[in-house]
């Protein structure tokens, strides 16, 4: 099958990549020339674990192109995946616009029966508004063009996004028309693997559940983080807790793990969007709002230990920093804890040195300029330099590097052996024995 995928990123490219290997032909689209150019040269935009592979095989095969130019692919295609940012808007609402740009381009542009696709992860109602758009687009250019919209949320993880995608839980599919049902069915024939994944349902149902999917995960990581707050206050360790209702088929162990908070370009933004898809309605979304709550101050999480230890007074400290992604596996550093936690440091008066395996270009980037000019924020190039002579090691994400780490090493650099976990990552008699300090996310003090 000839498709194009608009919009390459996280999860424009990954899927371009897979359909491609699939043994499709894909052009991926993205209005970044830079991106494009240098996938056409084999740099990646992104970091994804066995991403690279994949495209540079599917490039030199032909079954992969790179375009900036929607034009150009729409005479050979008529599969249009959008995936497009849909980042927040001021109001904390999925800000629509380039997914609604795209569907004008591809209006003004298509030649044929086509299936547009929303992969992108949009509020109840956008598959309407995407239709509209094509369809003033059509009718300016006075020409009738059937075409259907459908809705394929993506539910890939960073960091596990080739496997996810290659072997999905389930294919969500929301479409009523026969004949997008039929297009969409054998292009995901590959990956249902002699097992039916593919659910189809109507395409407002299709929006909801990955807005569903998405806040309650959310919900499990807020719970479990009200919980170990309270085991803090109440002498009780979380991880006993964690084990013990874990093993619980009904609750399971995923997403229950007690950290600093969650972040991504995911959980925060759609656990919003919901919540003001459900003000629209008039509906108080009690419970999303509380899972947004509690993650906002569980990112405070090192701040209120550190001021606990330090009796409030950070001013002059430095601390080492491991892991500025918000999770491990990606380079992604949107809405990651790390962000809110060295913009605390920094407004108590205390210095950083960072360091994380893959997101230190992107830390570059994305941190504000000044935080290095002036010193602030020093990103070193091992994790063993982020603590020449700090105060404390702040473990913010769980990187295998991290997980075993050489506290003897540690214990010749650091000026005070202090770590504070906030990922569970250590067991706490084992680093005490060694002569550390240790603050773990709602562990025994
Ligand atoms: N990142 C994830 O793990 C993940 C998982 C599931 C769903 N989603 C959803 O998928 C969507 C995309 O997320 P992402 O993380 O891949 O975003 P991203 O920011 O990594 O990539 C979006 C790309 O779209 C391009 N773009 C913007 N306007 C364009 C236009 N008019 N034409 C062509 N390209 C254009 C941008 O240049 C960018 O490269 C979002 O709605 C997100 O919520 C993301």
């Amino acid at each position: 099958m000839n498709l194009t995928v608009i919009g390459t990123g996280y999860v424009g490219l990954v899927s371009g990549a897979c359909f491609a290997e699939m043994g499709n032909r894909v052009t991926c689209v993205d209005v970044d020339q830079t991106k494009i150019d240098g996938l056409k040269q084999g740099h990646l935009p992104i970091y994804e674990p066995g991403l690279e592979t994949i495209v540079e095989r599917n490039f030199k095969e032909g079954r992969l192109g790179f375009s900036t130019c929607l034009a150009d692919t729409i005479t050979e295609s008529n599969l249009f995946f959008i995936a497009v940012g849909t980042p927040p808007g001021e109001d904390g609402s999925a800000d629509l616009q380039y997914v609604l740009a795209v569907a004008r381009e591809i209006g003004q542009l298509m030649t044929q029966y086509s299936v547009i696709v929303d992969k992108s992860t949009v509020p109840v109602g956008t598959a309407d508004l995407v239709h509209a758009a094509i369809q003033e687009e059509l009718d300016k250019r006075k020409v009738e063009i059937e075409f259907d919209v459908v809705s394929n949320p993506e539910f890939l993880k960073e960091g596990a996004a080739i496997d996810d995608f290659m072997k999905p839980d389930r294919i969500v599919v929301g479409t009523e028309s026969p004949r997008a049902q039929d297009l969409i069915r054998q292009l995901y024939a590959p990956f249902n693997h002699n097992h039916e994944r593919t659910i189809f349902m109507g395409v407002r149902d299709a929006e909801m559940t990955k807005y569903a999917a998405n806040s309650m995960l959310a919900t499990k990581i807020s719970f479990i983080n009200e919980i170990s707050n309270l085991c803090e206050l109440m002498d009780v360790d979380v991880e006993n807790v964690r084990r013990g209702i874990g093993s619980d088929g009904r609750i399971g162990f995923s997403f229950i793990y007690p950290g600093c908070g969650y972040g991504g370009s995911c959980f925060p933004k759609d656990v919003q969007a919901l919540i003001r898809m459900a003000q629209g309605v008039d509906y108080v979304p009690e419970v999303l709002l509380s899972v947004e709550k509690r993650n906002q101050q569980q990112k405070r999480w090192f701040t209120r230990q550190l001021e606990k230890r330090f009796d409030g007074n950070l001013s002059g400290m430095t601390f080492g920093v491991w892991g500025l992604s918000f999770k491990p596996g990606t380079d992604d550093m949107r809405e990651a804890p790390a962000k809110v936690l060295l913009a605390d440091l920094l407004a108590a008066g205390a210095k950083v040195l960072a360091y994380d395996p893959v997101a230190m270009e992107t830390a570059q980037h994305e941190l504000p300029a000044e935080w290095f000019e002036s010193g602030d924020v020093t990103l070193v190039g091992n994790q063993y330099e982020a603590l020449q002579q700090v105060d404390g090691l702040l473990l913010v994400t769980e990187w295998k590097p991290f997980r075993n780490p050489d506290l003897a090493a540690m214990s010749r650099t650091m000026r005070k052996k202090i770590i504070f976990d906030g990922r569970n990552q250590y067991e706490p008699d084992y680093i005490r024995n060694e002569g550390f300090e240790y603050f773990g996310v709602g562990r025994l003090g």
